[in-house]
This record gives C-alpha cells, sequence and structure tokens, in this order.
C-alpha cells in the first residue's frame, strides 16, 4: 500500500526550514490542518522530516515498532553534558541503564523526597514579600534545581550545594544555546561561553568523582539519596553495578532532563492560575479543606484532586516537551507509508494535545475535563506529555509530585498576578517549551 503525502510549499533550497524555525508551534499546527496526519517538511534540500499526528501512528513509532527508530540528531548536543546516559543512549546499552535505574524511580522510593521538595518551596518563599514583583520563572528554576541536587546527593554536597548549582545552571545554558543556535562553535575554540562551560564541567565532574570515591570506600548509602540508588543497582542477569563513569553520565542525565522540565510547569500553572481565577478559587478551597494550616505531604497529594487536576491540564495546554523527534535506522512501514533508514519524524505533544478531534473547545483552560473518563475516551496518545514506550520519562512520578507539592505549598501562601495584568505570555519552544522572556509576577501573600 501506498500513500501520497503532501506538505507545504517551500522555499527551492532550505523548503520548510525558516517558516519552522521562525514560530514552530503555530507552523507544525497550520500544516496538521491543511495536510492531515502525516506531513512531509524539507528541511535543507536533502532531509525528509515527516509530521505525525494520529495517535495510532504516533504509538506504532514510539512503541510497536519503536525497534526500528533512533533519537534524532537533535539531542546529540546534549552529550557534551550528559554523555552516554540514558537520555541519550541507545539499544542494549540504553536498555541495561534503564533497568538499573528504574528501581530509584519508583513510586515508594521517590516518596521520600516530598519533603525535600515541600522544604524547598518553603525556604524559596522566604524571601518573597508581599507587593514584590519577581520573575517566577527564575524562581521555579532555582527551587527544581535545589530540590534535584538535594535529591540526589542528600546532605553530603550542602558546603558546596550554591557552587554546584551554579555549574549546573551554566552546563545546561549552554545546551539550551547550542540546541537552538544557527552557528555550530567547536568546543575546542576558546569563547567565553565555551570557556565557561569547560571549567562547569570540570568543577562537576570533580565534585561527582569525588562523591562517588567516598561512597565506594565508605560504603555509605547516603540514605536513599539518588545517587545512592544508583551506587547500589546492581544488573539482574550478571550482578554487575555502574561503572564511575556511567554513574557520573546518569547524575548528570537526571539534572538535564528533571529541572527544567518541571521549572517550566511550574511557571505555566502560575500564569495559567492567575488568568483563571475560579480555577485559583476552588484550588483555595480545596488546600483548606485538606490543609488547613498545616504545609502538604506525600500523603495528601491523592486528596489534592483538584490541584492534580490542574497539573495535567497544564501540561496538556503547556507540554514542557513540547515535541518527540525519532529517526528510521531501517525500512519500516507506518500507517500504509514506508519510511526509510535516515527519514526524521515529529510527534509533538502541543499539536496532538490541542487537536479538536480529541478536546472540546482545546485551547480553553479547563482542569475539570480531566476528571471525567476522557483519558479513558481517548486514544492514548493524544495526550502523551511524557512521551511512551521504552523510553517513556523515568522522572514522571517524580515531577507529578514534585509539581502538586509545590503548587499546594506555594498556593497556601501566595497568590500570584501577572505584573501587567492583561499580558500574554507566549511559549517559546526550545528544547523544552518556557514562558518567553520571563514571568515578571506580582506575590500576594495569603497569609
Ligand atoms: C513535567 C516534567 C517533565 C516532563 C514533561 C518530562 C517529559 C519527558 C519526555 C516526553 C521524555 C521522553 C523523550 C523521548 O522519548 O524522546 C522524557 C524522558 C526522560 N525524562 Fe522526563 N519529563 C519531566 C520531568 C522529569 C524529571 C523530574 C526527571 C528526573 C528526575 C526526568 C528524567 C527523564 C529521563 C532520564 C528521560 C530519558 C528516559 C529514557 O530515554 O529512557 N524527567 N521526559
Amino acid at each position: 500500500m501506498h500513500k501520497t503525502i503532501s506538505g507545504p510549499k517551500g522555499l527551492p533550497i532550505s523548503g520548510n526550514l525558516l517558516s519552522f524555525r521562525r514560530n514552530p508551534l503555530q507552523f507544525i499546527q497550520m500544516a496538521a490542518k491543511e495536510h492531515g496526519d502525516v506531513v512531509l517538511f524539507r528541511f535543507g534540500p536533502k532531509r525528509k522530516v515527516y509530521l505525525l499526528t494520529d495517535p495510532d501512528q504516533i504509538k506504532e513509532v514510539l512503541v510497536t515498532k519503536q525497534a526500528s527508530f533512533r533519537k534524532a540528531k537533535g539531542l546529540q548536543v546534549a552529550k557534551a553534558v550528559v554523555g552516554d546516559g540514558i537520555l541519550t543512549s541507545e539499544g542494549n546499552k540504553h536498555l541495561r541503564q534503564r533497568r538499573l535505574m528504574q528501581p530509584a524511580f519508583h513510586r515508594e522510593r521517590i516518596a521520600a523526597y516530598g519533603d525535600v521538595m515541600v522544604r524547598q518551596a518553603a525556604s524559596l518563599m522566604a524571601d518573597w514579600k508581599d507587593g514584590e514583583v519577581r520573575d517566577i520563572h527564575q524562581d521555579m528554576m532555582k527551587v527544581t534545581l535545589a530540590i534535584i541536587t538535594e535529591t540526589m546527593f542528600g546532605k553530603s554536597v550542602k558546603e558546596n550545594a550554591d557552587e554546584i548549582r551554579h555549574a549546573i545552571d551554566v552546563g545546561l545554558k549552554y545546551v539550551a544555546n547550542k540546541a537552538s543556535s544557527f552557528i555550530d562553535i567547536p568546543l575546542s575554540v576558546p569563547t567565553r561561553n565555551n570557556r565557561r562551560f569547560l571549567e562547569s564541567n570540570e568543577l562537576l565532574d570533580k565534585v561527582i568523582y569525588s562523591l562517588i570515591d567516598e561512597r565506594r570506600r565508605s560504603g555509605d548509602t547516603g540514605r536513599g539519596d539518588l545517587l545512592g540508588m544508583l551506587l547500589a543497582a546492581r544488573d539482574e542477569d550478571d550482578g554487575t553495578g555502574m561503572t564511575d563513569e556511567q554513574v557520573r553520565d546518569e547524575v548528570m542525565t537526571i539534572f538535564v532532563a528533571g529541572h527544567e522540565t518541571t521549572a517550566n510547569t511550574m511557571s505555566w500553572i502560575f500564569y495559567l492560575l492567575s488568568r483563571h481565577t475560579e480555577a485559583e478559587q476552588k484550588l483555595h478551597a480545596e488546600l483548606a479543606a485538606v490543609l488547613g494550616d498545616r504545609l502538604p505531604t506525600v500523603a495528601d497529594i491523592p486528596h489534592l484532586t483538584y490541584a492534580n487536576l490542574i497539573v495535567s491540564e497544564t501540561l496538556r495546554l503547556y507540554p514542557a516537551a513540547w515535541m518527540i523527534n525519532r529517526e528510521a535506522i531501517e525500512e519500516v512501514e507506518i500507517g500504509g507509508h514506508t519510511y526509510q533508514p535516515g527519514d526524521t519524524l515529529m510527534m509533538s505533544q502541543y499539536a496532538m494535545h490541542r487537536d479538536e478531534r480529541f478536546y472540546d473547545d482545546p485551547e480553553a483552560f479547563m482542569p475539570e475535563r480531566f476528571a471525567t473518563d476522557l483519558l479513558k475516551r481517548i486514544p492514548a496518545f493524544a495526550y502523551f506529555p511524557f512521551g511512551g514506550g521504552p523510553r517513556v520519562c523515568i522522572g514522571n512520578n517524580f515531577a507529578l509530585m514534585e509539581a502538586a507539592l509545590l503548587l499546594a505549598t506555594i498556593a497556601q501562601r501566595f497568590r500570584l498576578r501577572l505584573a501587567e495584568p492583561n499580558q500574554v505570555v507566549a511559549p517559546e519552544p526550545l528544547v523544552t517549551l518556557r514562558p518567553k522572556n520571563g514571568l515578571p509576577m506580582r506575590l500576594e501573600m495569603r497569609r
């Protein structure tokens, strides 16, 4: 069976690349509307890139026929920071690492991190003053980084935690800049950014390797922090663990994958609540009923029903991971079309989550829509904020727990309002979907 696939007309050489880069979110939504479930883009003279917007075809790529694909090249820049951790590795290496790490992310294991999350949120607010305007996105980046640093290393890096957080920040910014930049300057060229990046990488390596060494020698388990769990992990088949280098790569992977995504989600939550005060009031009523005056704990999360609906609906409208790409490594048939090795397939959470075939009034913020059996009625891959298949986000439970606890802790004490009341904050689709130009908000203390 053969189907002809069409796509938007592009320029003679660059094809659709410039239109895509100018406004990717709008471009893919328009293209899907016009050309249907599979759209062909041309990025440069040779590259064929397809956008899939049929949930069943997305499932085939990510789950049923995932062995015919690998992660697309865009992710390679991340290797400068994360090496060969589970985000970037492929095939058997990925499978083994994923098996080793999975237990550390089980719901019961990560429940122990709830206290860290709430304490770090409270400590962030210690600096907040009633009436003050702050860039809430910066604050969310700060608190999620503090949380991942403490859950990773426990108390063992207390003295140089600031230094480590700064080094990680430099590393992440380097990857984000490189991924979105048109010019590729190799690391060997001593530009200011390259030098800063190499310095921060060296510092992180020093800290991580010395912690690994110390723990290995003393047998200290770090009382259940993530580093301790990575060091203790053993392969079920052959009983071997990870090398120091592998642990280092996985530590950096978790920092990269588990920091900005959650920060963005929090920023979008507070943005949406500031524009939907009826939802905010419902949340406040729930917090009062479930928590009264006390801080939340992990045990409260199942009872914070409305807070959880807000998180789900925010991940629908502003999925921090807005697009997943795969490259075919062999000839493979999906939905009646045969793809060739090297073809790239794009699947966008942003486009699917706003598709009116699956969502009524898709642009509206309505947390209640998730209170029904919506997820049972729509195809699995019409809502996939955490991806799917063997490469589904390993931190999904961690992220959902963190989002609910940060939301509850912060909303108990503060109402956040846009500094410019009618400001529309645009999403900027870089590696993750972040608020363009940050999120300046005014703090209103509730109690
Ligand atoms: C709201 C927050 C988050 C979102 C929306 C998100 C989304 C995603 C998505 C869509 C993928 C799959 C990418 C692909 O298939 O190409 C992924 C992978 C991954 N995520 Fe998350 N993530 C979040 C938070 C976290 C957190 C908190 C951690 C760690 C603590 C984490 C660690 C990872 C790792 C290690 C991978 C790679 C898994 C693999 O390839 O085996 N993520 N994430």
